[in-house]
């Protein structure tokens, strides 16, 4: 396979946002959000939806992974109007970071200027409920992979992208406002992306922990590098599936566990998502 002249790979955000610009109509959302494993009923709250499956626009992911479903929809949500994404590339798929980057860029180019991504995780403490939720304030990208590593391109960012305040102070004080409001327990904790797919090892999650994470999971990072790259703020809302590996004596990580438990954050997601909203886009 040989890969495309770099001239057409950075006109690859371009083809997507022409892709998908007719399912916006009139509407200019600010805000994407995406969906991690299991978290898709969140779409079914989404008004209005008008869908295009992520076959039809190129440069898009077609994950091959169980629960993300590979769409894209735009739509009213709690009266914003916004993109809703189910599915992302994961880089233990094996893709490269074009996969990662067009679509990101292709909604920076379509006006959005915000993102709240969701995701699955394990947390490193045994407090933790099954099925809650955690904002994001910070990462370590124990992959030690950017998906800026290459030539850059001065047109979407810098080379040199600073993360810190990555997780946008401004957009997590809404979450933890909302969430408070709506009696939802929202603790903050830092996440650590771990390249997968296998699970860590419990002598890995001992040293992430020894390092400060507070939750462990297979995505989003590499959303957050390239979004912070050109210029979209970012909010981060893990669901809480399991416990990290090794934590409890009864326990057996599978992915089938992730969708199962993630499903019961379902709710909480929806209710804290759709009553935020309306700040997330003002903030
Ligand atoms: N580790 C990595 N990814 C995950 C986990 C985990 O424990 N739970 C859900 N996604």
């Amino acid at each position: 396979m040989s890969l495309p002249a770099p001239a057409d790979r950075s006109a690859a955000p371009q083809r997507a946002a022409d892709a998908i610009r007719p399912v916006l109509g009139d509407a200019r959302p600010k805000i994407a959000i995406v969906l991690g494993s299991g978290l898709g009923d969140l779409a079914a709250a989404l008004e209005d939806a008008r869908t295009l499956s992520y076959a039809d626009v190129p440069g898009f992911p077609v994950s091959s992974v169980a629960g993300h479903a590979g769409k894209i929809s735009a739509g009213k949500l709690a009266g914003v109007d916004a993109l809703l994404l189910q599915g992302r590339a994961h880089v233990y798929e094996g893709v490269d970071a074009d996969a990662i980057k067009t679509p990101i860029r292709a909604l920076k180019l379509l006006g959005v200027d915000r993102l709240l991504l969701t995701n699955a995780a394990g947390s490193f403490h045994p407090s933790s409920d099954e099925g809650s939720l955690v904002s994001i304030c910070d990462h370590i990208a124990w992959a030690g992979w950017s998906p800026l590593a290459g030539p850059n391109d001065d047109a979407w960012g810098p080379r040199f992208v600073a993360l810190t305040d990555a997780y946008d102070p401004a957009m997590r004080a809404e979450l933890a406002a909302h969430a408070g409001r709506l009696g939802i327990a929202l603790p903050e904790g830092v996440y650590a992306w771990y390249l997968g797919p296998n699970f860590e090892t419990p002598a890995e999650i001992r040293a992430l922990r020894a390092l400060g994470a507070d939750v462990v999971g297979m995505s989003t990072v590499p959303e957050v590098i390239v979004a912070r790259h050109c210029g979209l703020r970012v909010a981060v809302l893990s669901a809480i599936t399991n416990l990290a590996a090794g934590m409890r004596k009864d326990q057996h990580l599978s992915h089938d566990h992730t969708q199962r438990v993630a499903k019961l954050c379902a709710t909480n997601l929806r209710r804290l998502v759709t009553a935020a909203l309306p700040d997330l886009v003002r903030a």
